[in-house]
């Protein structure tokens, strides 16, 4: 079996966060900063951590300025929703992941705030130019991607920091397909909220994520509730992260993701871009020569992350996706990918792409095992639409 849907989320993960999960769940399984008892303070510990933990990733001094959230759309609503006021200008751009352009739709209908979503080339790049002619007075934030989920291109972050910081804007990364993956410095690129999730590159488990909210910025809460702080007091604790943080943790997922980050700092983030590249080089390069593929994006491993999205002429994404974990054991995500308007944008809406991601786990073998099937594909479907031919084939 070959998992190439490391974007969707990475798989396997390092033994370490197994064994954190575990750990948590089997010896400790108290509930952080809630009850003086020892496995409540071993509790808190853990979280506090994982916290230190993420905070040496992405060079942020304040750990408490991290707020854990059950993954990045949800650290996506809370900065986004937190920030915006009626009247309100965002600019984004057209790469965005529905976990961006959703929120900011719904603030458009429901309180009036304007969007402008700068159109990106066909690569997925974006022009650092068209974003600053777009600033008006009522500019408020600027919110991008880091990374195309769609076509890996990696967006000119630390350029448009400087930018947005000239002019005096919050800054908002959603860094769910880079953070752990690509080296990241909040202070060097600018950034005032980075929006991130653990259980894809960080290599933590499901529901885990979180957000970096810069000292000095103040936003509104998503939600109300128990920190085990300040319990005499009616109104939600002023302090980070407990003013953003109510109910009981995800500890268990939440350890497993220090393990995952403690795994990444141990390699070495340079050491683990440098492997995904060199995957990627040998995966684009033997798509490169088939005469029926497609290749989107910027096909370069120094400009994108280890992903690529392909069509294989005259068979939709559906049916590839479906023959490739078939018949040839190998997961990809096919279709929109959650992302429309980027598929737009690289011309490919509303049929999609099959999108290949690879992980720091994968091998040299499995990248020529699927450029050898993906052959196969081609070779045997890529000069009609012969429907049934590819059913015989799924039922063989
Ligand atoms: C670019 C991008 N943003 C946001 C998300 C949302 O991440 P999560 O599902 O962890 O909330 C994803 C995940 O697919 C993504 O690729």
């Amino acid at each position: 079996m070959v998992y190439l849907d490391n974007a969707a989320t990475s798989w396997p993960k390092p033994e370490e966060v197994y064994l954190a999960v575990d750990h948590f769940m089997r010896e400790i399984g108290a509930s952080p900063g809630r009850s003086g008892h020892s496995l409540s303070i071993e509790a808190g510990r853990i979280l506090f951590e994982t916290r230190e933990a993420v905070a040496n990733l992405f060079g942020i001094t304040d750990s408490s300025r991290i707020i854990f959230t059950l993954n990045a759309t949800e650290a996506l609503n809370l900065g986004i929703k937190g920030i915006l006021t009626p009247g309100d200008h965002v600019i984004t751009t057209s790469m965005e992941h529905n976990s961006v352009s959703r929120p900011l739709r719904f603030l458009e209908k429901e309180i009036g705030i304007e969007t402008t979503a700068i159109p990106c080339s066909k690569e997925g790049h974006l022009d650092p130019g068209k974003l600053e002619s777009a600033i008006r007075p009522n500019t408020r934030l600027i919110v991008i991607v880091h990374a195309s989920n769609v076509t890996g291109a990696i967006m000119p972050v630390a350029q448009i920091g400087r930018l947005a910081n000239d002019h005096n804007i919050p800054f908002m990364v959603d860094a769910a397909q880079t953070a752990g993956v690509y080296p990241i410095d909040v202070e060097e690129m600018k950034i005032d909220l980075l929006a991130f999730t653990g259980h894809k590159g960080m290599l933590g488990p499901q529901g885990t994520g979180g957000l970096y909210i810069r000292e000095g910025l103040i936003l509104k809460p998503l939600l109300q509730g128990g920190t085990g702080s300040k319990s005499e007091e009616e109104d939600q604790p002023a302090f980070t992260p407990d003013r953003y943080e109510s109910g009981t943790h995800n500890t268990p997922g939440l350890a497993g993701l220090g393990a995952g980050v403690r795994f990444i700092l141990k390699e070495g983030i340079d050491k683990i871009r440098e492997k995904e590249k060199r995957l990627l080089a040998r995966l684009l390069s033997g798509l490169e020569g088939m005469e029926q593929v497609k290749i989107y994006g910027p096909k370069d491993p120094n400009r994108q992350t280890a992903l690529v999205s392909i069509n294989i002429e005259g068979i939709d994404s559906s049916t590839v996706g479906y023959i490739l974990s078939e018949n040839f054991k190998i997961m990809t995500r096919v279709g929109l990918h959650c992302a429309p308007s980027a598929h737009r944008t690289i011309g490919t809406f509303p049929g999609g792409t099959v999108r290949f991601s690879l992980g720091y786990f994968n091998t040299e073998d499995q990248i020529d095992y699927t450029i050898n099937s993906i052959q196969g594909i081609d070779h045997r479907f890529g000069h009609s639409n012969r429907k049934w031919e590819i059913r015989k084939w799924e039922v063989s």
